[in-house]
């Protein structure tokens, strides 16, 4: 008999999520944080004019987010009942992972995708797979080879963070229909609302007409409400009575809610988010590009900036003199990625900083010009 409680089989294999910093050294001035691929522009002041006129708060909210699902149907087109809400996203790939995933099953996604897949399966006491990437890219043939008799779930973020790629829609139905029906494929869409390509498709179209996929969205990025929690899944109406069942019964609050319904009414200012990061997107890579440093192309609201293995110019010490300007971006290390940073979109302010030191340190200039 153990001495002391012990937690089940997987749960010490965890490398707890490092989220990104929002600090820099004494001495910086202003903070421009670049690491949670949060939008510059912040949520629709409607959005934040709703959680104002909150009130009651002794009260629990609606269990069932109805108001929430009825907008978010309203705003897709879809059946209410087929949506479910969470606290965040990542709320809505642990359930879908609890639901379907036990002991021994196996949870499958690609090399550099998003870390909480690999915390959710090994958390439901599964066993996480891994299918190596293309030169950055999900690759069809390499998750599908993965596939056993033991595999119950595929995980695809659709573009992927953080390498900012994206699969074609052509490649999304290919991985579906080599799925044996009994797995679940999540595509996970967090960043569907920055993405300007007419071979793109968030996964609405495959949710609709299949038994096994669902797609998970939130609110944290081009809508700026990461601070309340709010991401929804739509799927196969047997799937999402499923996850209902293990659903806390109050996981969205009152707040949430509502500023969920708000924004996500507020077209003017999604198309403001989507302007500004469809310009600032392209001005930075080419700037970056243009310094010698390899970017791999985003379609999402943040960028993979490769450095070279070369003292005096790696990830670690580029990171360490943007620290320094106050310019936080992102480590990669715990992705496969330590020679890259992820840089998010920020306002022209931070873009335009983020050029200048990185030219600055390329060029071996401590001080500001
Ligand atoms: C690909 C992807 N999926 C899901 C999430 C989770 O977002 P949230 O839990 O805030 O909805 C993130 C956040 O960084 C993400 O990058």
């Amino acid at each position: 008999m153990a001495a002391r409680p012990e937690p089940r089989p997987g749960v010490m294999q965890i490398e707890a999520y490092v989220p990104g910093k929002s600090k820099a050294g004494a001495g910086v001035v202003k903070i421009h944080k670049l690491s949670s691929n949060e939008t510059p522009l912040g949520p629709s002041p409607k959005a934040m004019e709703a959680v104002r006129a909150m009130d009651h708060f002794e009260l629990y909210p609606d269990g069932s987010a109805t108001a929430l699902r009825e907008a978010i149907g309203a705003k897709y087109g879809l059946d209410p009942a087929r949506i479910i809400c969470g606290a965040g996203s990542d709320e809505l790939l642990s359930l879908i992972t609890n639901t379907y995933v036990g002991p021994g099953d196996e949870g499958l996604f690609s090399e550099h995708g998003f870390l909480v897949y690999k915390i959710a399966i090994l958390a439901a006491g599964g066993v996480p797979v891994v299918a190596p990437e293309k030169d950055y890219h999900a690759d069809v043939d390499a998750i599908l080879a993965r596939v056993t008799p033991k595999t119950k779930i595929v995980f695809l973020a659709n573009p992927n963070n953080p390498t900012g790629t994206y699969l074609p829609f052509n490649e999304v139905k290919r991985l579906h229909a080599g799925l044996p029906p009994h797995v679940v494929l999540v595509l996970d869409a967090a960043y569907a609302e920055y993405v300007r390509r007419n071979d793109y498709e968030s996964g609405l179209e495959l949710v609709a007409t299949a038994e096994n996929v669902v797609m998970t969205r939130t609110f944290s990025k081009i809508y700026g409400l990461a601070n309340l929690r709010l991401g929804w899944m739509v799927g196969p109406a047997h799937i999402i009575d499923a996850v209902n069942r293990i659903r806390g019964p109050f996981n969205i609050n009152g707040p949430a809610m509502a500023a969920g319904i708000a924004a996500i009414q507020d077209d003017a200012h999604v198309g403001r988010a989507i302007a500004h990061n469809e310009q600032w997107l392209a001005w930075l890579t080419k700037e970056i590009e243009a310094l010698g440093l390899k970017v791999t192309p985003s379609v999402g609201n943040f960028l993979l900036i490769h450095f070279p293995n070369e003292a005096g110019k790696t990830s670690k010490e580029a990171d360490a003199f943007l620290t320094g300007r106050g310019l936080i971006l992102r480590r990669i290390d715990a992705y496969g990625l330590p020679d890259a940073l992820r840089l998010t979109i920020g306002d022209e302010e931070a873009n335009r900083l983020v050029v200048e030191a990185l030219r600055d340190f390329l060029s071996g200039r401590t001080s500001h010009a």
